[in-house]
């Protein structure tokens, strides 16, 4: 198993190493390696069996570190990331020379997000290179919001998790692709949709595709326990599954295993509980989960589009 701590000078000597380390953001949970070292990249997509046309996010602490990596930032990029960075928010930019073709792709665009974590700035900062990280899960499985959820799955490949706690959005980052036209959605996240509404630009969302992915990360399957999982009506559902297993938005159900995403409503509260319930019911007893969606505004749009993949085979 991986060692969990906090000492950020030993990850960051670990990351120069062209080693791997567990690194927390206010999303998920990253798996962080040096994005120059090809080799390290490399040994990314082994540890996650991550299949490589699926490119990777890099992760920088300055806007210094961000146009060494990237370039042609249009006004509305531009807007945008003083807005929100650092924060849940990937942007889709030319890639220089510098960001290996591994971490791409091939693709000329490199995905560049500054995290809030402080713990994840400091670790940047002190290695003192750009942070290749996707999610710290097995590739298509849920993405991780503890510590104990990267060690459990990864902690033997890995030598060091920097323990920053439970992750404070709990779902990964907004990714978008912007002109000074379109602000284009490739992937729904923490970032709610609502506030790109001021910025210039129509806005539009890519539909997720098993066939033709306009990102990889956009395949239908992907965020899926092992588990049956099943999203609709959860009364017809209970009768249908009467065994079953339950993660509901905000009514707790008694003599079943019962997971209450936000008893308030609240969909910040939901998003944040979300993976952790998920883990915690592909955990239990029951052979099948049921679950609903919830209101589709804000970041309930991000919490559906996780609940409809995870229930897609
Ligand atoms: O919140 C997050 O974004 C987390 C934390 C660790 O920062 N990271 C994360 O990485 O979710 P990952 O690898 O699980 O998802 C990254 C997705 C890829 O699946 C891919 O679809 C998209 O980012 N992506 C990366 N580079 C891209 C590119 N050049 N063009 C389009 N999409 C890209
Ligand atoms: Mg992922």
């Amino acid at each position: 198993m991986a060692v969990i701590g906090q000492d950020i000078d030993q990850a960051a000597r670990i990351i120069l190493n062209g080693g791997l380390v567990g690194m927390p953001t206010e999303t998920v949970y990253g798996l962080a390696a040096n994005a120059l070292d090809e080799k390290a990249v490399l040994d990314i997509f082994k540890v996650k069996r991550r299949p490589s046309f699926d490119p990777l996010i890099v992760h920088v602490a300055s806007l210094e570190m961000l146009h060494s990596l990237a370039t042609g930032l249009n006004d509305s990029a531009q807007e945008l990331l003083y807005r929100f960075w650092p924060g849940p928010l990937t942007l889709i930019l030319k890639k220089k020379n510098i960001v290996p073709d591994l971490v791409t792709s091939g693709h000329s665009t490199v995905a560049v997000r500054m995290p809030k974590h402080p713990m994840a700035l400091k670790l940047i900062e002190k290695s003192g290179v750009p942070i290749a990280a996707p999610s710290a899960n097995p590739f298509g499985y849920v993405s991780p919001t503890r510590p104990s959820h990267v060690d459990k799955q990864l902690g033997d490949q890995i030598p060091y998790i920097l323990d920053g706690g439970k992750c404070a959005i709990g779902i990964e980052s907004t990714i978008l692709e912007v002109s000074d036209e379109e602000i284009k959605v490739l992937r729904l996240g923490g970032l709610s949709p609502d506030l790109l509404l001021p910025f210039k630009g129509k806005i539009t969302f890519a539909s997720f595709s098993s066939s033709n992915p306009v990102a990889p990360g956009m395949l239908t399957s992907h965020y899926s326990p092992k588990k049956k999982f099943v999203v609709g009506n959860l009364i017809q559902l209970m009768e249908q599954y009467p065994e079953a297993a339950i993660l509901s938005y905000t009514t707790f159900y008694p003599g079943r295993e019962c997971y209450v995403l936000s008893k308030k409503a609240d969909l910040t509260e939901a998003a944040s509980n979300l993976f952790h319930f998920m883990r915690s019911l592909d955990e239990g007893n029951n052979e099948v989960i049921i679950a609903e969606l919830v209101p589709p505004e804000g970041l309930g749009r991000a919490i559906n589009d996780r609940l409809l993949r995870a229930s897609a085979s």
